[in-house]
This record gives C-alpha cells, sequence and structure tokens, in this order.
C-alpha cells in the first residue's frame, strides 16, 4: 500500500477525512434559526469573513442562493417549509463532507424542521444558533418590507405575523443581538466551532 492510500484510494470516491486532509480544516454546519430580518445572514457574512482570514474555506446557504435556485418551486406551506429544509440539510451535509464551514441561514421556525436537519447533517457536525431579536425589531427593520406586506394581509403565512416561530428548547447557542454588536457574535460562533 502506498502512503496516504487510505485517504486517496485510486479506485473510489474520495471520503470525508481526505478532503478535510486536503483542505487541511474540518467539515462542520453552523445552523442559524431566528424571525426573518433579525440579523442571521449579516452575522454568517461576519464570520464567512472571519474564517477567510484564518484560511478556513466556508459555504454560505441562504434563501438568497437556495430559494432562488434548488428551492425555487417552494413557497412558505408548512409542507413545502419541510422540503425546503430537508432539501437544504441535504445540501449542508455535502459540503460538510468535504470539509467545509457550512454557514446555514434559515428561520427554520419550528423545533421539528430543526432537529429534522440535525438528523440530516447529524448530530456531532450540527451547532445550532438561535439569532435571539425580538419581533418587533425584526418588524421596525423590515427590510424587504416584507412585514408591512404581511400585516396588509398581502403575504400569508409569514412567520411572526400569522406563521409560529417556536422558540429553540435546546440550542447550542443563543444571540441576543440588541446586546452583542456582530464582531462578538462571531467571536462567540467561532469559540464555539473551535471547541467542537
Ligand atoms: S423557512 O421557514 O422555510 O426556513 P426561509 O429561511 O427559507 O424560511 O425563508 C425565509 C425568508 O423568505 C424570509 O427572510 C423572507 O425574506 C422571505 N419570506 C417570504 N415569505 C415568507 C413567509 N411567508 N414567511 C417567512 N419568510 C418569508
Amino acid at each position: 500500500m502506498q502512503p496516504n492510500e487510505h485517504l486517496f484510494p485510486t479506485d473510489k470516491i474520495r471520503g470525508r477525512e481526505a478532503k478535510e486532509y486536503l483542505l487541511k480544516q474540518k467539515g462542520i454546519a453552523v445552523w442559524m434559526t431566528g424571525l426573518s430580518g433579525s440579523g442571521k445572514t449579516t452575522i454568517a457574512v461576519a464570520l464567512e469573513k472571519a474564517l477567510a482570514e484564518k484560511g478556513i474555506l466556508t459555504q454560505v446557504l441562504d434563501g438568497d442562493n437556495i430559494r432562488t435556485g434548488i428551492n425555487s418551486n417552494l413557497g412558505f406551506s408548512a409542507t413545502d417549509r419541510t422540503e425546503n429544509i430537508r432539501r437544504i440539510a441535504e445540501v449542508a451535509r455535502l459540503f460538510v463532507h468535504c470539509g467545509v464551514v457550512t454557514i446555514c441561514c434559515f428561520v427554520s421556525p419550528t423545533e421539528k424542521l430543526r432537529r429534522t436537519a440535525k438528523k440530516i447533517i447529524g448530530a456531532s457536525d450540527f451547532v445550532e444558533v438561535y439569532i435571539k431579536t425580538a419581533l418587533a425589531v425584526c418588524e421596525e427593520r423590515d427590510v424587504k418590507g416584507l412585514y408591512a406586506k404581511a400585516r396588509k394581509g398581502e403575504i400569508k403565512d409569514f412567520t411572526g405575523v400569522d406563521a409560529v416561530f417556536e422558540t429553540p428548547l435546546n440550542p447550542d447557542l443563543i444571540l441576543v443581538t440588541r446586546h452583542l454588536p456582530v464582531e462578538e457574535s462571531v467571536d462567540i460562533i467561532l469559540k464555539k466551532i473551535f471547541s467542537k
């Protein structure tokens, strides 16, 4: 057997260990849950920058690259949200098994959805981060104007307005954005993922 042949077999698809060895990093999923406008993507962008500065490869998955592409046929009914999260978790798992730090930013409003994601990705590769921002603050920001539309009844089943957001029961981290600047949130997440 050649040195490293168990990592780089010539006749098989390379496994996770080989990819992590090549990248010199370990894959993990950071799963951010929280209301629309709570700051998930803002924190993800800052986290990605901080990791890039350490030479760590990341992939952010969020509504912009998922709901416009692979999940463009899905809406916001309970059934569609379930399928949305299932597909995202499967995609995240592929990235994680490639050794990539995969940052997922999805409302994922129920315990059941978050449990599904954790089960698909695997508990040991999953860090659940609850981005805790009050509904009133998200609504005040209303970056995309969607809360206003939901209040007028122009959008139905809007999370926080006429669709439920269940408080995460047992997240690995709770980031209360009112008390934490983005950089501090990033530091807390970094500590958590490096300790894993
Ligand atoms: S999830 O519930 O299925 O996890 P996801 O994170 O993919 O939701 O998408 C949420 C984003 O879609 C929100 O940030 C918001 O911009 C937009 N959106 C459009 N309609 C809705 C809705 N009815 N409920 C929640 N978000 C919506």
